[in-house]
């Protein structure tokens, strides 16, 4: 194969440390930004996705364009595939895998709740299985989800938090994986460190999501639609941006125990951790839309909607204490400067000829509440 031949050859540079990561999701959202950050200091990195078409394949491409350029290569295939797994291991010795592929978004779940079990599931229980035969074993850092806490209302969330109450197809598939990976930690000493991430959003990101399908409907001048709680409330996120969410990725890779490794020595059990990935700061949906109408100078038709969205969780909120114990993670970016990065990409990519409001501009005209 093609990829056998380019990791073959590769004389990529590795760290001291000799990192050696194989990064699932690559041509996605939080996987793309995560083999850039990886590569450029320096670490060998691999990536793996099946360019499936659950949002518009070709950014999945373009971002491909991108990490070729960086000499980052993607190997075209699918989490289910064990053979082709083992093939990447038998070339590589990985040190370590993120792993990121998973069929995200919680309203696709209603309509097509299989693909959520085979990627979330099946995949998932593929690449442990390929993870445990390997020798050495690589410590994995893997993409849970704030959809865990459902319908959880004791706030900040923290890890210790009930998740029992998961309110979508989605989220009972990310507890699912939690619960697979005390498992394997248990019974194969796999170190495995789950990230619940929190509504990330930036350039490059997903066109699913309602940051991003807002800014296109308001430039296109098309209504959007914002739900509400059960009792008519605001719905709030704690948007989390792209930058803060690859520190976090790249601060548990370096801090996962490695129960072997190229060069490492057994330190103890291998660990079974999983951290909140968050802002720390909720935001309501109407709070984004204003800030967006403030970047684009433009007024959205906004169409309130006095009921919940399908399998949606009223509010979330993360406490990082325990990341920031751990591996020193801290949320540096706010909504609307993160928001300005993500709204300058988005016309730069489609080009779009329009005019966006500076930082200053936009925090005057929405200073901190
Ligand atoms: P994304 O959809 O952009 O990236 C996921 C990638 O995985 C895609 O490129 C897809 O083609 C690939 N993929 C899916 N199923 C696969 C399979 N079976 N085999 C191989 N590749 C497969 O999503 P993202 O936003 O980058 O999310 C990354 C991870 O973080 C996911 O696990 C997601 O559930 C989780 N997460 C994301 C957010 C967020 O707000 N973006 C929040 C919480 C959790
Ligand atoms: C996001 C991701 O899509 C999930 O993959 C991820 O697991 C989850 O974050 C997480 O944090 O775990 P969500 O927060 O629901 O899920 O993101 P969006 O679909 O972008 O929705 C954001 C907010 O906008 C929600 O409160 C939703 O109710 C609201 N929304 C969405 C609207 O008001 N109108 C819409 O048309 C769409």
């Amino acid at each position: 194969a093609a990829w056998e031949k380019k990791i073959r050859h590769s004389s990529t540079p590795r760290r001291p440390n000799g990192f050696s990561v194989l990064v699932t999701g690559a041509a996605g959202f939080v996987g793309s930004h995560c083999c850039l950050a990886l590569k450029k200091r320096g670490d060998g990195v691999l990536g793996l996705d099946n360019f499936n078409s659950y949002y518009d394949p070709s950014l999945k491409r373009d971002r491909q364009k991108l990490l070729l350029k960086h000499q980052v290569f993607i190997v075209e295939g699918d989490l289910n595939d064990a053979p082709l797994l083992a093939k990447l291991f038998d070339v590589v010795p990985f040190t370590h895998i993120l792993h990121l592929a998973a069929q995200a978004g919680v309203r696709y779940a209603m309509q097509n709740p299989q693909s959520y079990v085979s990627s979330n599931i099946a995949g998932f229980v593929n690449l442990l299985e390929v993870a445990k035969a390997a020798n050495p074993q690589p410590a994995i850092v893997w993409a849970s989800s704030s959809s865990v806490y459902g319908l959880n209302t004791q706030v900040p969330f923290s890890e210790t938090h009930r998740t029992d109450q998961p309110a979508s197809l989605y989220a009972a598939t990310k507890k699912a994986g939690e619960e697979i990976a005390h498992t394997y930690n248990h019974i194969y000493g796999l170190s495995l460190t789950g990230l619940r991430f929190f509504t990330v959003y930036g350039p490059w990101g997903r066109p699913d999501m309602a940051y991003f399908f807002f800014t296109k409907d308001i430039l296109q001048g098309k209504p959007i639609d914002i739900y509400q709680t059960q009792d008519e409330k605001q719905v709030a996120r704690d948007f989390t941006y792209i930058d803060d969410v690859v520190k976090g990725c790249v601060g548990a890779l370096d801090t996962a125990r490695k129960s072997t490794g190229s060069g490492g020595k057994k330190k103890g059990p291998a660990q079974l951790r999983v951290y909140n990935l968050g802002n720390t700061s909720p935001v309501p949906v109407g709070k984004l839309v204003s800030i967006l109408e403030s970047l684009l100078n433009t007024k959205a038709k906004k169409h309130v909607i006095k009921m919940p969205r399908n399998g949606d969780v009223p509010y979330t909120h993360a406490n990082v204490s325990l990341a920031y114990r751990d591996f020193g993670y801290k949320p540096t970016t706010d909504l609307s400067s993160g928001l300005r990065k993500f709204v300058k990409w988005y016309v730069s990519y489609y080009g779009i000829h329009t005019r966006v409001k500076k930082d200053s501009e936009i925090r005057s005209e929405h200073p901190e509440d």
